[in-house]
C-alpha cells in the first residue's frame, strides 16, 4: 500500500481495514482542508489507487488521524457521496462506489488544473512497445578501468568531490536525525533543500521558483520518468532534438510517445520543424545541447515558447550541466523566459557534485504541482532524507557556491588543455560546444576515419573517446554528419592526462 507524507502536520496514516490512505494536507494550500481531502480521495479513485467497493476510513478515524475536526471530514465525505464517488452502507461503513464508469479509472495525471487529462478516445492507439532504439541500448559499458586516458562524457572529476565537507554534514545530520530516518517524509523532498535550490536558481539561472514548485528527484532520469508519467500517454507526440540524449528519448518512447525528432543546427532546435498538434511534450537541452553542445538562440527560445503556448504543449528543459559556462555571463534558462508556465525545468546534482548521489530537481508549473507531488509519491515516495539534508546544509553554508566556483575554474583549465592538445597534435580543429559544459565535440577532419573507427583505435591504444552512440546520443538521421563527430569529456582528467591522452590518440591514428 501507499506510503505516507506530511507537510507541517503529524503523520496522517489513515487506515481502515486493509486500506491506508495517504493524504497530504498543506496548511499553505489556498484550498480548504475539506476540499483538500475531497480532491485527494477523488484523485485516488480516478487514478485507480482506490477501486470500486474499497473500504474507506470512518469520518471519526479520518478526523483523528489527520488532526482535523470531525465536521471537516464529514463535509468532505458528503461531497464525495453527492458526486457519486463513494457511498455508505448503513452499519457497515463507507466504500468507493462500485458503479463508476471505466473511464473514471484513467490516469488523472493533470488533475492539478489547467491542462486536464482527457478521457481516452475510442480510437486511441494501443500502447506501443519500446521501439528499436531502446532494444539496441547497451546495458553494460566496456571495462574502462584499463584505459590510460578516458575522455568519457558526463562524469565529474572524482578528485574534486567535496568529501570532507560532505562527511561532516552527513555525520552532523545523523546525530540529530530523530525520527527522520524511520518515518516517511514529504515525497516532494526536504523543504530546506527546496528552499536552497530556489535561492540558487534565481541568480544562477534566472529561474524564479517558489520552493513549493520544486520536487526533489533521483537525478534528471527520475525527472524524465516523473514528467513522462504525468504528461505522456500512448500516442502523445514527443518532440526531441535530433540527435538527442537517449536517456530522455527512451523514457518517452517506453511510455508510448510518438517521437518527433527535430534537427539541431548552430542555433539549437530547428523550431520550424515543430509539429502542429496539441498537447505535445518537447524535450530540449537549450543551454548546452546534448550531444552537440550548441546554445539555443533567444529567437528560437521565444519561438519555442510561443509554439508551446499556442498548442498547449509542455517543454521539458534539461539543464544538466549549466553550472559550467566558460564564456560570458550565465545564460538565463528557458524557464526564466517562460511567462505562461509551459516549461518544466529539470536540474541535477549529478554533474556539479556526482551522479552517485542521485539527486536532482524538477521545477513544476504551478498548475501541475499537486499532480507532480502525487506522482512522485506513487513512484517512490521521495528521495533519501539523509542525502537531501546534507545537500541542503552544503548549499546553505555557502560551500556549494565555493565548490562551483572552484570546479568551474578547474574545468575551464582542462577545457583549454584539451583545445591546446588537439591543436598541437591535429592542427586546426573544428569544435562545437566548448563554451560550456563538461565535454566538447570535435568534427573529425578529412583524412581521419569516422568516429566509430577513431573510437575503436583509441580504445586499442588505451584512450577512451566517444562516438555519438557511445556518448548516449541517439541519431534519427543517418545523413546528419554525426558519424564524423567525436565527443570528448575533459573534466575528469588532469591537464597532463589530457595532453598525454591526445598525444597517444594521435599516435594510434597515425600508425594504423
Ligand atoms: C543530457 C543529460 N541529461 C540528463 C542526464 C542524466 O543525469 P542524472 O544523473 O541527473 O539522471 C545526463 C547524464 O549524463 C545527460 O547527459
Amino acid at each position: 500500500m501507499m506510503g505516507i507524507s506530511t507537510i507541517g502536520r503529524p503523520v496522517p496514516v489513515v487506515r481502515s481495514g486493509h486500506v491506508q490512505l495517504s493524504i497530504l494536507l498543506r496548511e499553505s494550500d489556498k484550498s480548504t482542508l475539506q476540499n483538500q481531502i475531497f480532491d485527494q480521495i477523488r484523485s485516488m479513485i480516478l487514478n485507480g489507487q482506490l477501486r470500486g467497493d474499497d473500504p474507506l476510513p470512518t469520518t471519526r478515524e479520518l478526523s483523528n488521524q489527520l488532526g482535523v475536526s470531525r465536521n471537516t471530514a464529514v463535509l468532505a465525505y458528503e461531497r464525495l457521496i453527492a458526486e457519486g464517488y463513494i457511498r455508505t452502507k448503513p452499519y457497515v461503513g463507507t466504500f468507493v462506489s462500485p458503479d463508476l464508469p471505466d473511464t473514471a479509472f484513467l490516469s488523472s495525471a493533470n488533475n492539478g488544473g489547467g491542462h486536464a487529462a482527457e478521457p481516452a478516445a475510442e480510437d486511441e492507439p494501443e500502447p506501443v512497445a519500446p521501439g528499436g532504439a531502446l532494444r539496441t541500448h547497451r546495458l553494460a559499458d566496456p571495462d574502462r578501468r584499463r584505459l590510460v586516458a578516458d575522455f568519457w562524457v558526463g562524469r565529474p572529476d572524482p578528485r574534486s568531490f567535496p568529501l570532507k565537507a560532505w562527511s561532516q554534514h552527513i555525520k552532523a545530520r545523523l546525530k540529530t536525525a530523530g525520527s527522520k530516518l524511520t518515518s516517511y517524509n514529504d515525497p516532494a523532498g526536504l523543504l530546506e533543500l527546496r528552499q536552497a535550490i530556489a535561492k540558487h536558481l534565481a541568480p544562477a539561472r534566472g529561474v524564479i521558483a517558489d520552493p513549493d514548485q520544486i520536487i526533489i528527484v533521483g537525478g534528471c532520469q527520475d525527472g524524465f520518468n516523473l514528467v513522462g508519467r504525468l504528461l505522456v500517454k500512448p500516442g502523445t507526440t514527443a518532440v526531441i532534438e535530433s540527435p538527442c540524449y537517449q536517456g530522455a528519448a527512451f523514457v518517452l518512447e517506453s511510455l508510448g510517445a510518438k517521437l518527433h525528432p527535430a534537427p539541431i543546427d548552430h542555433d539549437g532546435l530547428d523550431v520550424s520543424r515543430l509539429p502542429h498538434v496539441r498537447d505535445a511534450v518537447a524535450y530540449v537541452t537549450p543551454s548546452h545541447q546534448y550531444p552537440i553542445g550548441v546554445t539555443m538562440s533567444l529567437q528560437r527560445r521565444i519561438e519555442l515558447l510561443s509554439w508551446a503556448t499556442q498548442y498547449d504543449a509542455y517543454i521539458m528543459e534539461d539543464d544538466y550541466d549549466s553550472d559550467f559556462r566558460f564564456v560570458g555571463s550565465p545564460l538565463t534558462a528557458l524557464k526564466g523566459l517562460d511567462r505562461n508556465e509551459r516549461v518544466i525545468y529539470l536540474g541535477t546534482f549529478s554533474k556539479c557534485m556526482g551522479p552517485g548521489l542521485r539527486l536532482g530537481y524538477v521545477v513544476a508549473p504551478r498548475r501541475l504541482v499537486d499532480s507532480f507531488r502525487r506522482m512522485k509519491m506513487l513512484m517512490n515516495n521521495g528521495q533519501s532524507w539523509l542525502e537531501q539534508a546534507a545537500m541542503a546544509d552544503f548549499m546553505a553554508s555557502g560551500e556549494f557556491g565555493r565548490h562551483l566556483r572552484r570546479i568551474r575554474q578547474l574545468y575551464r583549465e582542462r577545457r583549454d588543455a584539451l583545445l591546446n592538445a588537439l591543436a598541437k597534435h591535429f592542427g586546426h580543429c573544428e569544435v562545437f560546444g566548448d563554451q560550456a559544459g563538461m565535454h566538447l565535440v570535435w568534427k573529425l577532419p578529412e583524412g581521419l576515419p569516422d568516429a566509430a573507427e577513431v573510437e575503436a583505435r583509441g580504445l586499442a591504444a588505451g584512450v577512451g573517446v566517444c562516438s555519438l552512440a557511445t556518448g548516449s546520443a541517439l541519431r534519427f538521421d543517418k545523413n546528419d554528419g554525426g558519424d564524423r563527430l567525436l565527443m570528448l569529456g575533459f573534466v575528469a582528467l588532469t591537464e597532463k592526462e589530457i595532453e598525454d591522452g591526445i598525444a597517444r590518440l594521435a599516435g594510434a591514428l597515425r600508425s594504423s
